[in-house]
């Protein structure tokens, strides 16, 4: 009898184990079979195995089964990343070692955070490019206390765009990113659901955030201020992996650009000069697709592109490029059936109204290093430099003078709006500037004139996006009431 049982068990045990060994192989296979496509193609075409593939960030969960309403988790964390091979970088990242999840949202949406803080240190994270009250945005006065849980809600209230989020605390902003505090937003709309252009996120709608970043020997992260011009890296990174490959079919392939370097102004072709379709700038769609072979990119801003692969050859490699660094590399693959197309028209853009501006202010972006100053003066957080009545609509005037040290370019961001320019010294920008904008790059010497609608209540920031300069100070902050 009991000789019987013992039988038996033997039996169900080895069933148990060979069924659990199959359904891992299985999965396992799929897995190995994915990553050997991948690879195939690098290793024919380029013939190196150390290619490193583009990584896509995943899209974070929103954890309320309401469609109306969405929750979203993050944790600001410390890790480690391999980005070099043999040693690895300390690092910070949102729910991972390095850079963040995509946060999707629709207009229309209730949107509740529940950031969690589990640095040794304090942070904030601020929705570039949101249009939400002060309260929520995320600025140095949001400050997240190590250990604590901050939980802004908000409503979606913009069209589709690709937004980020990084830190904003006084004093650690830029080192915050640099280690790898940064994620993407995007925003859709029934416009964005409507347009037949490439829209399955991972597949032919791609995020590449880009920055350059300098390590140690021992793999660490070389923050080294040279504070003229803000801390250039000598590495560049595309979504958290030093200059990566992804494959192409022969397909449009839709890519949210993100400079999210420090200080770096990047200007982005292809290699083989061909052009590419601009669809959106930092607030959403253009009116129309700006055809371009070149693409300016300062320090926080983006653009959507459409680079259409369908005119290339199966093995084709193409590079990204700015200037003569490469940035990241597009190996064409095969034919394959792609119903998107790139629109004559992407959305209708209404005008703000000139004549309804009540003010006109000037902003003066002077110096370098340490050395800089917005209105001859430095930031200080408890000085309020503007009060603006809600809803109002201001014209605002940027430049940027050269000083005995030199002149440069200041990407000026505002937060909690968009806004649109209304000239680049004293010309009609550019067909691709003249969609909704949250930073503008403003050139030596030149004067950007732009129009502000302040459609939110609270306290907000403007400033140089070079991080180095917002943190010594070229910053100010208004007060909407
Ligand atoms: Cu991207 Cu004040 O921020
Ligand atoms: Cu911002
Ligand atoms: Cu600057």
């Amino acid at each position: 009898m009991n000789k019987k049982w013992v039988q038996i068990s033997i039996l169900i045990l080895g069933i148990t184990i060979i069924v659990i060994g199959l359904v891992g192989l299985y999965n396992n296979r799929n897995v190995e079979q994915s990553e050997t496509i991948n690879q195939s193609i690098n290793q024919d075409v380029i013939g190196s195995k150390d290619v490193t593939m583009l990584p896509i960030p995943a899209l974070l969960e929103d954890e309320n089964d309401d469609e109306n309403i969405a929750d979203f988790s993050l944790v600001v964390q410390q890790g480690k990343t391999n980005f070099l091979g043999d040693v690895l970088t300390p690092t910070l990242g949102y729910n991972g070692n390095f850079l963040g999840p995509v946060i999707k949202v629709k207009r229309g949406e209730i949107v509740n955070m529940h950031v969690r803080n589990k640095l040794s240190d304090s942070t904030s994270v601020h929705w570039h490019g949101l249009e939400v009250s002060g309260p929520d945005d995320g600025g140095p006065h949001q400050v997240i206390d190590q250990g604590t849980l901050w939980e802004p809600s908000f409503i979606i209230d913009q069209q589709a765009s690709t937004l980020w989020f990084h830190p904003h605390v006084i004093g650690t902003t830029s080192i915050q990113v640099y280690y790898g505090l940064a994620g993407l937003i995007i925003v859709e709309d029934e416009f964005s659901d409507a347009l037949n252009i490439p829209k399955d996120y991972g597949v032919n709608d791609i995020p590449l955030i880009i920055q350059d970043r300098s390590f140690n020997n021992d793999g660490s992260f070389n923050y080294t201020t040279n504070m003229m011009n803000g801390v250039i890296g000598d590495t560049i990174l595309v979504n958290g992996a030093i200059t990566p490959t992804l494959n192409v079919n022969q397909i449009n392939m839709r890519f949210r650009i993100v400079n999210g370097s420090n200080a770096r102004n990047f200007n982005l072709e292809l290699s083989d000069q061909k052009e590419f379709s601009q669809i959106a700038s930092d607030g959403g769609f253009l009116e129309k697709p700006y055809v371009e072979n070149a693409l300016f990119i300062s320090p926080g801003e983006r653009a959507e592109i459409i680079v259409d692969f369908s005119r290339y050859e199966e093995g084709d490699v193409i590079n990204l490029q700015s200037g003569n660094e490469l940035i990241m590399t597009f190996v064409v693959g095969g034919k394959s059936k792609d119903l998107t197309e790139i629109p004559d028209v992407l959305v209708k853009i209404e005008a703000i109204d000139e004549s309804k501006a009540t003010s006109i202010k000037t902003i003066e972006l002077d110096g370098m290093g340490h050395m800089v100053s917005l209105n001859g003066r430095k930031f200080d957080m408890n000085r309020i430099d503007d009060n603006v009545e809600l809803n109002a609509i201001e014209i605002w005037e940027i430049t940027t003078n050269s000083t005995m040290m030199g002149r440069m370019g200041h990407p000026f961001h505002i937060h909690g709006t968009q806004f649109q320019i209304l000239s680049r010294n004293g010309n009609e920008p550019g067909d691709n500037e003249k969609g909704f904008k949250d930073t503008v790059f403003v050139g030596p010497d030149e004067t950007v004139r732009i129009i502000v609608q302040f459609k939110n209540k609270g306290v907000f920031m403007y400033h140089c996006h070079i991080l180095e300069h917002e943190e010594a100070g070229m910053m100010g902050q208004l007060e909407v009431k």
